[in-house]
């Protein structure tokens, strides 16, 4: 037995020749029929590959897509399921609902088999007691190895929980374990790095942080809307003038919690935001003109956060710093990523990122691989960000 909240593949026991229900997380991008980026695949190895050889009959399920409760053919797990058998190296069949209970006894130890879309049934995202049942008849155990659908209390991801005994998976608990260090008990200084577009869409995640963190890192548009609150005059940039009463009091909780707001005191401004547009330069916060917009943290600035995250024991990151997507508003984001990257690697910090555009943009700064862990998960790591509880983790947890 391990002394986690919740159990994982080692408190299985012996899995020969039984029925193990795999939650996993195959909602992977497509293009042209083929795979754009196989991470989500990747990351469901460790456990696939255990349970396989350990002689179970492992039976996938997962969701791609939104399909709200009907057939879609080009919503069909069938699409993924060769993708899948080259990453997983070994034969992986593909079962329709209608077959899966034969499918399921027939199947021998070793095999692996991925069942279609759970989402075709309405019942999925009900949470449906039936449906639970129906799913819950074809398995002995279940495991849920998909931490970025967990924050959803679907039948597949919380529902089978309750019903069949329930195990964490690899990645699971690589996701679990590595939040935990983060901001359940991390090693403090901590900083936060908290980016992209809107402040509206991270609002819970910035009243959450200030209580956790000592120091927050505010940077992308939302930032335009912290300077705005100070009196500063961002010119065209993108900025929720609503907001700003927000963003006071943000900025009143941090002072409580003790928590350090770090804002740009220079920007990379432009009067178009298009690639190394002629109008680009870098100025003072307080000298933005009425026709410029700030596109990306300043130089002085990415050494200064620099130098706090030399002073910190753990990071947490979400969001670009700036418009990464068009250079050189990416400078920013790839300098300090750069630094996290060398202190994980000087084994002075801790460093954790997730969520939407991160992933991207820290691999973009090739920085990923020296973060300590770099979660698959979207909207389940911002939810996490936000203190609140996952019901796919919850159900887990003993
Ligand atoms: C994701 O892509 O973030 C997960 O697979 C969850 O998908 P969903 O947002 O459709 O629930």
């Amino acid at each position: 037995m391990t002394d986690r909240a919740f159990k994982t593949l080692d408190d299985m026991g012996d899995v020969h020749g039984k029925r193990v229900l795999v939650r996993e997380d195959l909602n992977v991008p497509m293009n042209d029929g083929a795979v754009s980026d196989d991470t989500r695949l990747r990351a469901t190895l460790p456990t696939i590959t255990e349970l396989a050889d350990r002689g179970a009959i492992v039976l996938i399920l997962a969701h791609f897509g939104r399909p709200k409760g009907m057939r879609d053919a080009t919503m069909s797990l069938a699409l993924v399921t060769r993708p899948y058998e080259a990453v997983l190296g070994r034969p992986v069949r593909f079962v329709d609902w209608d077959g899966a209970a034969e499918a399921a006894a027939m199947m021998q130890p070793g095999d692996v088999a991925i069942i279609e879309n759970t989402r075709f049934f309405a019942g999925e995202e009900k949470n449906d007691p039936d449906l639970v049942a129906k799913i819950a008849e074809l398995g002995d155990f279940y495991v849920n190895d998909a931490f970025s659908a967990a924050h959803r209390a679907h039948v597949s991801t919380e529902g089978l929980a309750h019903v069949l005994p329930a195990f964490a998976g690899r990645a699971m608990e690589a996701e679990l374990d590595a939040l935990d260090k983060a901001l359940g008990n991390p090693e403090h200084p901590v900083a936060a790095v908290v980016g992209g577009a809107k402040v509206s869409s991270k609002l819970d995640v910035l009243k959450h942080l200030v209580t956790k963190v000592d120091h927050l890192i505010i940077g992308g548009g939302m930032a335009n809307t912290f300077l705005a609150a100070r009196g500063v005059n961002v010119g065209k940039s993108l900025c929720e003038h609503d907001l700003t009463g927000t963003a006071e009091e943000i900025f009143d909780a941090a002072e409580r919690a003790n928590c350090t707001i770090h804002l740009p005191y220079d920007v990379v401004v432009s009067k178009e935001f298009a690639a190394n547009p002629p109008s680009l330069r870098t100025c003072n916060v307080h000298e933005v003109a009425a026709d410029e917009m700030i596109l990306d943290v300043g130089p002085a600035a990415v050494e200064a956060l620099g130098d706090v995250l030399k002073n910190c024991r753990t990071l947490v990151w979400n969001g670009p710093l700036g418009a990464f997507e068009t250079p050189p508003f990416d400078a920013a984001t790839v300098a300090l990523a750069r630094t996290a990257a060398a202190l994980t690697r000087d084994g002075s910090l801790v460093s954790v990122a997730g969520g939407g555009d991160t992933v991207a943009a820290l691999n973009q700064a090739g920085a990923g691989d020296d973060f300590t862990f770099v979660s698959t998960a979207g909207g389940a790591f911002l939810e996490w960000m936000e203190g609140k509880d996952l019901p796919g983790v919850a159900a887990l947890t003993r």
